[in-house]
C-alpha cells in the first residue's frame, strides 16, 4: 500500500524494511503456504501538499438517511441508516465510493481479490473454516490497521456480489466510527457482556451500499476474558448466519500492545499483518505473527511505501485517452 500522504523521500532513500525486503523472506515468516499480498506499487514522489490526516482530527456526524440498495439476502437490519460525509473520507486518504479511480483504489482492489478468494474457498469446503472473517492487525499502534481495514470494507462494499461488516475490535482506543464521522453506540463488547443484548441489535448501516458497521461498545476491564468465552463464538456466528456472501473485517489492537487481538486470531480464518514501512521492525513482526498463530493463514501487508522495485504506479491509467 502506498503511502497517501505527499511526503517526498527521504535524503537518505529507501528505509531499512524497503531495503530488506528485497533480500528477506517475509514468507518464512508465516505457516501459510500461500503466496504474500502483492508488494505495495510505486511510490508517490508528489510536491509537498498539506498531511491530509490533519482532517481526521474534525468530528463529522453522520446523519440518518433512507438505506442504499442491499443485496437479496442482505442483513436483517432494523436500525437506522446513516450518511457518510464523503469529504470526510477524502481528507484521510481513504477510499471515495463513486469517485474516480485512484491508485489507492487500484491497490486496495489487488489486495481484497485475494482476500476474497480465500473466502469463497472456505465457503465452499475447500480451505479452512472462517475465511470469510479477515483479522486486520499489526504489531504496534499506528502502523495502519484501521486505515487499511477500513479501505478494505469500503473496496469490498463496492463488489456487485460481497456486502461487508467492519467490526472496530480495537476496544480500548476505538476509531472505526471516528474515521467513518459515525456517532457513537453499543457495540460487540456489549454483547459480548451482556447475554440478553442481540448483536444485530448493535450494527449501523450507512448510506455505501453493502457497508455495514459494528461499533466496539464500551470496554470492561475483563475484554479479553468475555472474547474469550464461549458467548464469543455464538455471537460471530450470527454475524455471518444466512448471508454468503458477507465478508466481516475485524479493525484489531495491535499484536503486541494489547491482549484481544491473540484471542481474535482463534476466530478468524484470515489475517491481514500489516508492515508499515519505516516503523515495523522485523523482530516486532515475528513476535506478532507468532502471537497469532492461532490464525493459519497470515497476509503481510506493506503500507506506507515511497518507492517500487518495479516501477508500479496504479491508478495512473485510467482517464487516459488517446
Ligand atoms: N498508506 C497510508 N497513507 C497515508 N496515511 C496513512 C497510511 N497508512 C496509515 N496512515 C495514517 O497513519 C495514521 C495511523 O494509522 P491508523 O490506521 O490509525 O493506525 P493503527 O490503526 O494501526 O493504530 C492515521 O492517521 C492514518 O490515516
Ligand atoms: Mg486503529
Amino acid at each position: 500500500m502506498t503511502d497517501q500522504t505527499k511526503i517526498p523521500l527521504p535524503p537518505s532513500g529507501p528505509s531499512l524494511i524497503e531495503r530488506a525486503s528485497g533480500s528477506f523472506d517475509f514468507r518464512a515468516l508465516t505457516r501459510s503456504p500461500a503466496p504474500d499480498l502483492p508488494p505495495a506499487p510505486a511510490a508517490k514522489v508528489a510536491p509537498i501538499q498539506p498531511a491530509p490526516i490533519q482532517g481526521a482530527a474534525r468530528p463529522v456526524f453522520a446523519s440518518p438517511v433512507e438505506p442504499g440498495p442491499v443485496l437479496a439476502d442482505a442483513m436483517p437490519f432494523h436500525g437506522v441508516y446513516h450518511a457518510i460525509d464523503r469529504a470526510h473520507l477524502r481528507e484521510q486518504c481513504l477510499i471515495e465510493p463513486e469517485s474516480a479511480v485512484t491508485g489507492l483504489l487500484e491497490e486496495f482492489r489487488i489486495v481484497k481479490r485475494q482476500l476474497l478468494r480465500t473466502a469463497a474457498e472456505s465457503r465452499n469446503g475447500r480451505g479452512a473454516s472462517y475465511g470469510e472473517r479477515i483479522l486486520v492487525c499489526s504489531p504496534h499502534p499506528g502502523e495502519g490497521k484501521t486505515f487499511c481495514a477500513v479501505n478494505l470494507a469500503l473496496s469490498i462494499a463496492a463488489e456487485k456480489d460481497n456486502e461487508v461488516l467492519l467490526v472496530d475490535a480495537d476496544f480500548a482506543k476505538p476509531s472505526v466510527l471516528s474515521t467513518l464521522g459515525l456517532p457513537g453506540g453499543p457495540g460487540l463488547m456489549d454483547a459480548l457482556a451482556d447475554p440478553a443484548m442481540a448483536v444485530e441489535d448493535c450494527i449501523i448501516g450507512t448510506d455505501i451500499a453493502g457497508l455495514y458497521i459494528l461499533p466496539a461498545g464500551n470496554a470492561t476491564g475483563s475484554d479479553t476474558e468475555y472474547l474469550a468465552s464461549s458467548r464469543t463464538g455464538e455471537v460471530l456466528a450470527r454475524l455471518t448466519a444466512h448471508a454468503p456472501n458477507r465478508i466481516v473485517i475485524f479493525d484489531s489492537p495491535p499484536a503486541l500492545a494489547a491482549s484481544p487481538a491473540s484471542v481474535l486470531a482463534n476466530h478468524v480464518g484470515q489475517t491481514v499483518m500489516i508492515v508499515r514501512a519505516d516503523m515495523t521492525g522485523e523482530a516486532a513482526l515475528r513476535d506478532a505473527v507468532q502471537l497469532l498463530s492461532a490464525c493459519d493463514d497470515i497476509k503481510l501487508l506493506l503500507n506506507g511505501t515511497r518507492f517500487s522495485t518495479t516501477g508500479r504506479r496504479f491508478g495512473t491509467y485510467y482517464g487516459y485517452k488517446e
